[in-house]
């Protein structure tokens, strides 16, 4: 398994399980057959709640593994982004996960509610990043990096604008964003920040996460990546299949990947993508596919007469 070093020295594995929508009663199998086939990284966040039963997959695994062999990233909500809230949210979180520290915490959208809001269902639900700006919130993250909780902090869904913003008063930068990308959301302009700024990319959706439809900016509605006629034609080419083809069109970016299975065949299948290698030809014919489509639009957080729009969220970069 390839591994990327973060500006602490940290190493992070290329590819992890995700867990978003991993059923409670599923997740222990699906972890545990990840270790088996060689994973080393989970994602997980507070608000998926199935951290209680991941931690039972981890309880299990610490016992064949030491905890230094193991990845574990986690995300803070958005109900807890005043800076007094983010170690008691990340303390929940090693509960659950019945662990001592987190190799990495994520601010999981650069979105306020009120505590203990899950997703927003009225105005009240909200605070505006004005009233509780990042900064604020990021330096809570920082606190817990001091207290020796956590290893890495990073955001996820942080646009180009709110990272330099973030970069300007930082005391310790992020090492991470976590964002949308696949052949349909390239990220090119995240991207080429992302190296200017020695900050590592984590692709979510890298399989296009099935059975959410894909919808562009003018409405178009491409085929799913899976079944897509180029992303076939290439898997044929190299013996493999199209999840795999997608996966390591990321490795292969330098990106770390985190294609989310509750199915051991297929949390087999997905490891066994970091043995393909794929020729120029195959990436600039990957490269023509990008139409800025986004699967995890955001839209939940602009209801309600919400602080948040389109707009100011993905701050035009949508
Ligand atoms: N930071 C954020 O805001 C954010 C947002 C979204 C996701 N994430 C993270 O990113 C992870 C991945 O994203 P995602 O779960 O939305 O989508 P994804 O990984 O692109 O797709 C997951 C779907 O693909 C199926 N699948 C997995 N491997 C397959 C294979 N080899 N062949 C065919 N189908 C396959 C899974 O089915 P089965 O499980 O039934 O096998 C599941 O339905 C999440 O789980 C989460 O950890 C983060």
């Amino acid at each position: 398994m390839r591994h990327f070093q973060l500006p602490t020295g940290n190493k992070i594995p290329a590819l992890g399980l995700g867990t978003y929508l991993s059923p409670p009663d599923k997740i222990e199998h699906a972890i545990l057959a990840a270790l088996k086939a060689g994973y080393r990284h989970i994602d997980c966040a507070a608000i998926y709640g199935n951290e209680k039963q991941i931690g039972a997959a981890l309880k299990k695994a610490l016992k064949l593994f030491p905890r230094e062999e193991l990845w574990i990233t986690s995300k803070l909500w958005c109900d807890a982004h005043k800076p007094e809230e983010v170690l008691p949210a990340l303390s929940q979180t090693l509960e659950d996960l019945g662990l001592e520290y987190l190799d990495l915490y994520l601010m999981h959208w650069p979105v306020a509610l009120k505590p203990g809001v899950g997703l927003p269902g009225k105005r009240d639900d909200y605070f505006s990043l004005e009233e509780v700006p990042l900064r604020d919130t990021w330096r809570g993250m920082e606190d817990c990096v001091d207290r020796e909780i956590v290893r890495n902090i990073g955001v996820s869904n942080f646009s180009i604008k709110k990272l330099t913003a973030l970069l300007s008063t930082a005391a310790i930068p992020p090492a991470i964003n976590q964002i949308e990308m696949h052949p349909y959301q390239q990220q090119r302009a995240q991207v080429a920040f992302a190296r200017k700024h020695d900050i590592r990319l984590t692709a979510y959706c890298p399989l296009g996460s099935i059975g959410t439809p894909i919808t562009t900016a003018d409405g178009c509605k491409p085929p799913p990546l899976l079944k897509h006629p180029l992303i076939m034609t290439i898997a044929k080419k190299h013996g493999c299949t199209t999840a795999q083809v997608l996966i390591a069109w990321l490795l292969n970016l330098d990106i770390i990947a985190i294609p989310k299975s509750i199915t051991p065949e297929r949390i087999q299948e997905n490891i066994k993508s970091t043995e393909i290698h794929l020729d120029t030809n195959d990436m600039t014919a990957i490269a023509e596919l990008d139409m800025g489509a986004r699967i995890i639009d955001g839209k939940v957080f602009t209801f309600y007469n919400s602080p948040y729009t389109i707009e100011n969220l993905w701050d035009g970069e949508f």
